[in-house]
């Protein structure tokens, strides 16, 4: 039995997590952890982590950017090993991931779907092939109006699976609206959509003389993440320092 803290717990993603976890016998939630509390969680609930002195095997996290680097420091301290979850890091955060990656087992994947994960996989071939013959690279993502970052943390992970590709020679764009001139070619430009409760959706369009390739993911609902999240827990729980992702999970 994997003991899990979930770190989030409140959260929409938390409360999918809890669901999914009660419904499997090799995990169990031994305590969560966060800023608001319903009282409606069935294991005990902590408003900081400093406060939780729970023993477990894995922390799970779905919080908020902001609460990151304090979850590190903990995460280290106790040599607990984290599944990452939460999006919007900054690049001085990302950093924090990867050293605290050299003391504990971190892994952390912008998308925890089995589809996206896969996909990050089949764009380094499509890209190595397309892009030296002249296609250009556009990534739109469309999510739900509550969420907080853009673009999301899969788009920029779906561009640089493919700058990787391609030797990290690629300028990503945001927005073109101030600028006039004609487009780059080794240039990824992402778009974000928000609006309504879209659960998430991505199209990587490489685009070329009279023809284009578009690879769609589109997840119809949270419980690929959720479920995705505890297989990554029961793959961290034991793992020595070093940082891994969900390639490392589906193999
Ligand atoms: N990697 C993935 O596959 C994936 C999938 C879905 C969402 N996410 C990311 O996970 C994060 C959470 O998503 P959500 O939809 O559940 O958001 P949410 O806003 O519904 O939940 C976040 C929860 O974190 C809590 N929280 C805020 N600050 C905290 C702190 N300092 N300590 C502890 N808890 C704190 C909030 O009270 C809230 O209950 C976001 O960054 C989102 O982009 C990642």
């Amino acid at each position: 039995m994997i003991r899990l803290i979930l770190h989030g717990c409140n959260g929409r993603m938390g409360k999918m997590i809890s669901g999914i976890a009660a419904a499997d016998p090799e995990v169990e939630i031994v305590a969560g952890v966060d800023t608001r509390d319903d009282g409606q969680n069935p294991y005990p609930v902590f408003g900081s982590l400093s406060d939780c002195n729970v023993e477990a095997d894995c922390l799970v996290d779905f919080s908020t950017a902001s609460a990151v680097d304090g979850l590190l420091d903990f995460c280290v301290e106790k040599g607990l090993p984290c599944v990452l979850c939460t999006t919007g890091l900054s690049p001085e955060q990302l950093a924090g991931v990867k050293k605290a990656a050299g003391k504990v087992a971190v892994l952390r994947s912008a998308n925890m779907s089995l589809g996206i994960n896969l996909l990050l996989k089949l764009l380094k071939e499509a890209a190595g092939v397309l892009a030296p013959a002249g296609f250009d690279v556009e990534i739109v993502e469309k999510h739900h109006k509550r969420k907080l970052d853009a673009p999301s943390g899969t788009a920029i992970a779906l561009a640089d699976s493919i700058n990787d590709a391609l030797g990290n020679e690629y300028e990503y764009v945001y927005d073109r609206s101030g600028r006039r001139q004609v487009r780059p070619g080794k240039e990824i430009g992402i778009s974000a959509v928000r609006g309504g409760t879209i659960v998430g959706e991505h199209d990587v369009i490489f685009a070329g003389e009279d023809e284009v390739i578009t690879f769609s993911h589109m997840a119809t609902s949270r419980a690929v993440f959720g479920k995705g999240a505890v297989e990554a827990a029961k793959f961290l729980a034991g793992k020595g320092a070093g940082l891994y992702d969900m390639g490392d999970v589906i193999g």
